[in-house]
C-alpha cells in the first residue's frame, strides 16, 4: 500500500487512438473521420451558426457510437495505475471511456459528447443520453449545443492541464498524432527530467524529447507499460 502523498505523479495525454479499438474512429488515420467529413462544415463555430442541424446530426451520430462503445484494455490498464500512482488523464477525446474504465481524474480538453450546454455559457452542463434536436433549450431558455470545443474556440481547460503537466514526474502520450494545438504543445510543459513514454502503432516523430516508445496498439502496449510502471513502484 503506497501512501497517497508518496505516489509519483503521472500525467497521461490521450487521443483518439486509445479509443480506436473500442470502435470509435480516429481522425487522421486512413479512413479517419476527417476523410469523410469536412471539418469546416461540422466542427467549427461558423458551421454551428450556418447549419446547426448538420452539426447536431454529426454529433448525435458520434454520441450514439460512444454510448454503444465499451472501454478497452488500454483504458482499464490506466485506471489500474491509480493504485500505485497519482494519475491525471488529460484527454483530447470527447468520449467517456476513461470514466467508465474507472479513472478518477480526467481533464477533457475538447469537451464531452455526453454533455450539452447553452449557447450562452459553459458554466452549466446537462447530461445527455440521446440526441440534441434543434428545438432543445436549456432550463433558462438558451438553445442547447453539444459541450464540445470546436475549432476556432478557446480551450478553457488548457491552463489547468498545463499546471498538471508542469508538475508531473512521468508523462505518457497515447494515441494522438499531436497535430492539434494547443493540446499538442502540452508535452513541452513537462520537466525535462521527467520519464516520458509514448504508445502508438504509427511512426510518430517526437524524438526531440527522449520518449521510451511502446510501439503498437493501445490494448497491447498500454497494459505492458502499466505492468512496467507498477513493478517499478513496487520495487521503489
Ligand atoms: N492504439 C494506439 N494508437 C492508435 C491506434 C491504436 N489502436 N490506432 C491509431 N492510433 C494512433 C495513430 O497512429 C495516431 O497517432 O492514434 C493517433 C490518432 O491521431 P488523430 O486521428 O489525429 O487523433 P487525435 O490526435 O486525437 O486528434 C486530436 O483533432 O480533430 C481534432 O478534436 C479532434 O481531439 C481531436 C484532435
Amino acid at each position: 500500500m503506497i501512501v497517497e502523498q508518496l505516489k509519483k505523479r503521472i500525467v497521461v495525454l490521450t487521443g483518439a487512438g486509445i479509443s480506436a479499438e473500442s470502435g470509435l474512429g480516429t481522425f487522421r488515420d486512413s479512413g479517419g473521420l476527417w476523410e469523410n467529413y469536412d471539418i469546416s462544415k461540422v466542427a467549427t463555430i461558423n458551421a454551428w451558426h450556418q447549419n446547426p442541424a448538420m452539426v447536431l446530426a454529426f454529433y448525435n451520430a458520434r454520441r450514439r457510437q460512444v454510448i454503444a462503445a465499451k472501454p478497452n484494455e488500454g483504458h482499464y490498464a490506466l485506471a489500474a495505475l491509480e493504485e500505485f500512482y497519482d494519475v491525471t488523464i488529460i484527454t483530447q477525446n470527447i468520449d467517456d471511456l476513461h470514466e467508465r474504465a474507472g479513472s478518477s481524474k480526467i481533464i477533457h480538453l475538447h469537451g464531452e459528447i455526453l454533455k450539452g450546454r447553452g449557447v450562452d455559457t459553459d458554466k452549466f452542463l446537462y447530461p445527455l443520453d440521446g440526441d440534441i434536436e434543434l428545438h432543445h433549450k436549456t432550463p433558462n431558455g438558451q438553445r442547447m449545443r453539444p459541450h464540445i470545443v470546436w475549432f476556432g474556440e478557446a480551450v478553457p481547460k488548457m491552463e489547468e492541464a498545463e499546471v498538471m503537466v508542469r508538475g508531473c514526474e512521468i508523462l505518457i502520450v497515447i494515441g494522438t498524432s499531436l497535430n492539434v494545438y494547443p493540446a499538442a504543445g502540452l508535452r513541452y510543459a513537462c520537466p525535462n527530467w521527467c520519464e516520458k513514454y509514448l504508445v502508438d502503432p504509427g511512426s510518430i516523430e517526437i524524438d526531440d524529447q527522449q520518449f521510451e516508445y511502446f510501439k503498437g496498439p493501445a490494448t497491447v502496449q498500454v497494459p505492458l507499460l502499466v505492468d512496467h510502471l507498477i513493478s517499478k513502484a513496487k520495487n521503489s
